[in-house]
């Protein structure tokens, strides 16, 4: 069973009383272990995209399922507690609370989920994303490579069952971008969470499984990577 599946999805957003169809019939389906980029120019929709898998928001037609849970209709606990259990997210910009230590932030995601004895779990995810030595460091502390490989152990501390990275190399340098990429190819492999990477790189495309093209919210090709 596909980890995310979108059958005929459209999306529409209202701007100053004009609709904006920021995806137009988008189908696609995402297996477990896969590895899937999304490129196209800004504003195709990639971002709209990752929001609908990551069940932060509903379609406006056409269903969207999250782990073959359907997203339309439900109320915001029901969003919420989708995103805690199965979607985990990687951002451009980090987004690491510059208050928590590297441990600290990782542990975050398991201790709203009401878990107790989370540092455990946090140092083993910083382990696997080779930070375990920078478990007490504040983000301020860190390089934006370090940064993103903290927030890449955050976004999987729960073992999603897929992960969801907005332009994650955007604001790395290349030796950065390679070391997080190789990390996250290493991620979809070995544990079978399946990748949603929106990126501008076809250098990183190119590591993937697949490559789905968007053009002013459609898809425009859907390639496996040989
Ligand atoms: N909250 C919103 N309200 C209105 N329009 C939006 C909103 N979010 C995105 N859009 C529009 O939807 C389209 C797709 O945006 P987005 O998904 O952010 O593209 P990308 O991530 O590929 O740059 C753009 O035209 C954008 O302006
Ligand atoms: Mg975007």
């Amino acid at each position: 069973m596909p980890v995310v599946r979108f059958d005929s999805v459209v999306k529409e957003y209202s701007s100053q009383g004009a609709a904006v169809r920021a995806l137009d019939d988008v189908s696609l389906s995402v297996e477990p272990g896969e590895f899937v980029s999304l490129v196209g120019r800004s504003g195709c929709g990639k971002t709209t995209l990752l929001n609908l898998a990551g069940a932060m928001d509903f379609p406006t037609s056409g269903s969207v399922l999250v782990d073959g849970q359907s997203t339309t209709g439900l109320a915001d606990a029901q969003l919420t507690s989708i995103r805690r259990e199965k979607v985990g997210f990687v951002f451009q910009f980090f987004q690491l609370l510059p208050t928590l230590t590297a441990a600290e932030n990782v542990e975050l995601p398991l201790q709203l989920a009401g878990q107790a004895k989370v540092r455990q779990t946090a140092l083993e995810r910083l382990r696997l994303v080779e930070m375990e030595s920078f478990a007490g460091r504040y983000p301020h502390q860190l390089s934006g490579g370090q940064m993103q490989r903290v927030a890449i152990a955050r976004a999987i501390v729960h073992s999603p069952r897929i992960l969801l990275a907005d332009e994650p190399i955007g604001n790395l340098d290349s030796t950065s971008a390679e070391v997080v990429m190789t990390l996250l190819r290493r991620i979809a492999d070995e544990t079978q969470t399946a990748i949603l990477m929106a990126t501008h790189s076809l250098e990183a495309a190119a590591i993937t499984d697949t490559i789905v093209t968007l053009r002013d919210g459609r898809i425009a090709e859907r390639r496996a990577v040989a």
